[in-house]
């Protein structure tokens, strides 16, 4: 234990570019959002003052809109692809234009209950309490107009699960047809077949284009985007940060973030039922154009456990997990296996991911379910001892893919040996 810790803040310190964190050498050379909000996390283990910069950094990028992008591109790197060239965003630190699951008010929260030193945090997280009420007030007004309680993401990449089975049929409305040819880099790092596939590349781009082309104007893009897909996933996540943030900011005294955050999180809890499948015993994706629920049970549906559902909610999936477990050697798999689209190395069709693990081992514990989240977080640490540090696993071999001495990946590890 003691050695996989410190092999852990070793991939961390690693991978520590001073005032923010790669996610791998190689394949993400510049600082991605909530691969950072997560890596505080692990930082927070054993520098608290780093694990605040780390954040600080982030939301020094966020936008005058209240966007706080995926991508910031500190640096000039040519081994990355799309790059500030195409996304043409025009900031002076060049980002990319979309976002990707709000967990910094989760983050901030836990960091700073945890802190040694509570003066000092509480100065430096009273500024970043305001930022992310920002982003969350973006999020709840550029991506849910119509003010449903649910926002959607209009890019795969939103959501962190770029290519999920549950964003197949959606991009069937995604052109292809116009974007500019472009070289892959991805591919030269890791083993294209635990990758996403070059027509979903063609499709990532063309949103890419059509949003560029609008200028990045998120007053627009929602509704101009033929991908609208309300993620369970990513709904969950953002909930769990205005609950978080709610309790932090009353904490601090800052009451009109305190009620404004309790008031989203509430409505979100609510609204997030529309999404909720019987038949499979889980949450689905929502297709925004079509008004359907998308029928595939992916693992985004099972990170809803996150925000505070209801006991039975966390009973089904909670269910839903052991009976995985019983199926798959390592859990929780990004798709069910039971699924024949279910690709056990591609990315986020199949494989599992730590950062998911602790996600939903969190949600689950807070609900009670004290014997899942420990399946899960064995089955984490078994797979760090079998395969190192991986960007994910095979959850069927338990074999390492994608990247390796992966910072998200043993900032996780940090927290499940606490
Ligand atoms: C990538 O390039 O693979 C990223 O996931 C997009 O942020």
């Amino acid at each position: 234990r003691a050695s996989l810790a410190r092999r852990a803040s070793q991939i961390l310190r690693e991978n520590d570019r001073g005032a923010y964190t790669v996610p791998t050498k190689g394949l993400y050379p510049f600082q991605w959002n909530w691969d950072s909000c997560l890596t505080a996390l692990g930082f927070a283990a054993f520098d608290e003052d780093r694990a605040w910069r780390e954040m600080e950094t982030l939301f020094a990028h966020q936008w005058p809109d209240g966007m706080v992008p995926h991508i910031i591109f500190h640096q000039d790197d040519d081994g990355y692809f799309p790059g500030p060239d195409v996304w043409q965003t025009g900031r002076s630190v060049p980002t990319s234009g979309i976002t990707q699951p709000a967990v910094a008010g989760f983050a901030a929260r836990r960091i700073f209950e945890r802190s040694k030193d509570k003066a000092a945090s509480a100065a430096r997280v009273r500024s970043l309490v305001q930022k992310i009420d920002r982003w969350h007030a973006f999020l709840y007004s550029a991506r849910d107009p119509r003010g449903e309680g649910l926002v959607a993401i209009i890019h795969p990449w939103e959501s962190g699960r770029d290519n999920a089975i549950d964003w197949d049929e959606p991009f069937q409305r995604v052109p292809s047809e116009g974007i500019a040819p472009y070289r892959r880099r991805d591919v030269d790092h890791a083993d294209p077949a635990h990758r996403p596939t070059k027509e979903q590349y063609d499709r990532y781009l063309w949103l890419l284009e059509h949003f560029r082309r609008h200028e990045w104007d998120n007053e627009v893009l929602h509704d101009l985007s033929p991908f609208r897909v309300v993620d369970p996933g990513f709904n969950a996540i953002l909930i769990r940060s205005c609950a978080d943030l709610a309790a932090l900011a009353e904490e601090l005294g800052a009451k009109k973030v305190a009620s404004a955050n309790r008031a989203r999180a509430k409505k979100g809890l609510k609204a997030l039922e529309r999404l909720w499948s019987e038949r499979h015993g889980q949450y689905l994706c929502l297709d925004r154009t079509t008004e359907s629920l998308i029928d595939s049970p992916s693992v985004g549906g099972l990170i809803a456990v996150f925000a505070a559902v209801s006991e039975a909610r966390a009973g089904a999936i909670g269910a839903r997990i052991t009976e995985m477990a019983e199926r798959c050697c390592y859990v929780v798999p990004s798709h069910d296996p039971a699924d024949p689209r279910f690709d056990a190395k591609r990315y986020w069709r199949g494989p599992a991911w730590l950062i998911v693990n602790y996600l939903i081992s969190d949600g689950l514990a807070a609900a009670g379910m004290d014997a899942v989240a420990e399946t899960i977080r064995a089955s984490s640490l078994q797979l760090i001892e079998k395969g190192g540090f991986a960007e994910y696993y095979d959850p069927l071999t338990g074999e390492p893919c994608g990247g390796d001495r992966f910072t998200w990946t043993a900032a996780m590890v940090l927290e499940f040996l606490r």
